[in-house]
């Protein structure tokens, strides 16, 4: 039997529902020695911003019981050496380019876009609105619907590729940030980023992580990721990219049952680099087994009523 894994996010056509996660996958180009990365629905690099960061400092990693804690601070290139010395070579992946960007200003944000967007190469943005915001005290701009409208209204103005906004759980609301998108002019939307977490060394007393708080990700976040895409599938009619905890094939179902048309691996590549490759087989034997000739079918058919 055929089966025909591809998937339409909006105007963005992928080859198979399985992505990598921004900052977890490198720029795609470490990868490309271990595996077929050419396989992949799309690689998301790492986070880009207007100018290089060397990151936070060290512990920047824990490992938790079930997953891991993680500050790396947005430790990147840059947007200008990005096009110069990585654009070149991830065009060369011979699969989707999904770039992520972010700023410490709105402006900042834009002015990743007004450099990237002349360049062939990639095929969307993603936004990572789960940054703090400089000007706002340190809160996240995902954390505020009308700054996270103007990031995006703003992005919408400086592009015509697809824009999917990546929403952070550490919100009262993610359906009102959700809506928020959608109405300036969001493709799709991708989520959850980390949960806000913490650990702490009793015999010194201090926090495992250099900046004492860290994004918390991997296997215990997925009832988290899971809730919150449910949650917010009711609110938009936005394709969605599930994120979280996502190491099996199993586990993608979940979410694509649920209403993802996509997911991402994240923190499951630091445990099996190929973690992705397999889960797309596994999604391929499943519509085998369920007599399914097209994945996108199976796309939110979450069956909630009497047991
Ligand atoms: C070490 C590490 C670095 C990350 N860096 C980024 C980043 O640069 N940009 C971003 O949008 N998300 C980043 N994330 C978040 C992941 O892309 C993903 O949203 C999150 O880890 C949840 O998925 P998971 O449980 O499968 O890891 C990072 C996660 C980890 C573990």
């Amino acid at each position: 039997m055929s089966i025909d894994l591809s998937v339409a996010l909006g105007p963005l056509v992928l080859k198979n529902p399985v992505l990598v996660a921004s900052g977890t996958f490198g720029y795609g180009l470490e990868y490309a020695e271990l595996m077929d990365v050419s396989a992949l629905g799309a690689v998301i690099v790492k986070t880009i911003t207007p100018r290089p960061r060397p990151g936070n400092p060290a512990p920047r990693i824990w490992e938790t019981s079930g997953g891991m804690l993680n500050s790396i601070g947005l430790a990147n290139v840059g947007v200008d050496a990005f096009i110069a010395e990585k654009l070149p070579q991830v065009r060369q992946l011979g699969t989707a380019i999904i770039v992520n960007i972010a700023g410490a200003t709105v402006e900042e944000y834009w002015e990743v876009v007004e450099k990237l967007d002349p360049h062939s190469g990639f095929d969307a943005y993603e936004i990572n609105v789960s940054c703090p915001n400089v000007k706002d005290e340190g809160m996240a701009f995902g954390a505020s619907c009308p700054v996270t409208a103007q990031i995006v209204s703003g992005i919408r103005k400086r592009t015509n590729r697809p824009i999917i906004p990546k929403l952070t759980p550490n919100v009262t609301s993610v359906a009102e940030v959700a809506r928020a998108c959608a109405d300036a002019g969001a493709d799709a939307l991708s989520l959850i980023n980390t949960l806000v977490g913490m650990a702490v060394d009793v015999r010194t007393r201090k926090p495992r992580i250099a900046t004492v708080t860290g994004g918390y990700s991997g296997p215990p976040i997925k009832p988290i990721a899971l809730a919150k895409l449910h949650e917010v599938r009711k609110a938009v009619s936005l394709p969605l990219i599930g994120i979280g905890g996502i190491s099996t094939a199993d586990d993608a179902l979940e979410f694509i049952i649920t209403g993802a048309s996509a997911v991402e691996v994240g923190t499951a590549n630091y445990v099996q680099p190929d973690s992705a490759i397999q889960i797309i087989s596994g999604l391929r034997k499943y519509c085998e087994t369920h007599g399914l000739s097209r994945m996108q079918d199976l796309v939110g058919t979450l069956d909630t009523g009497a047991r």
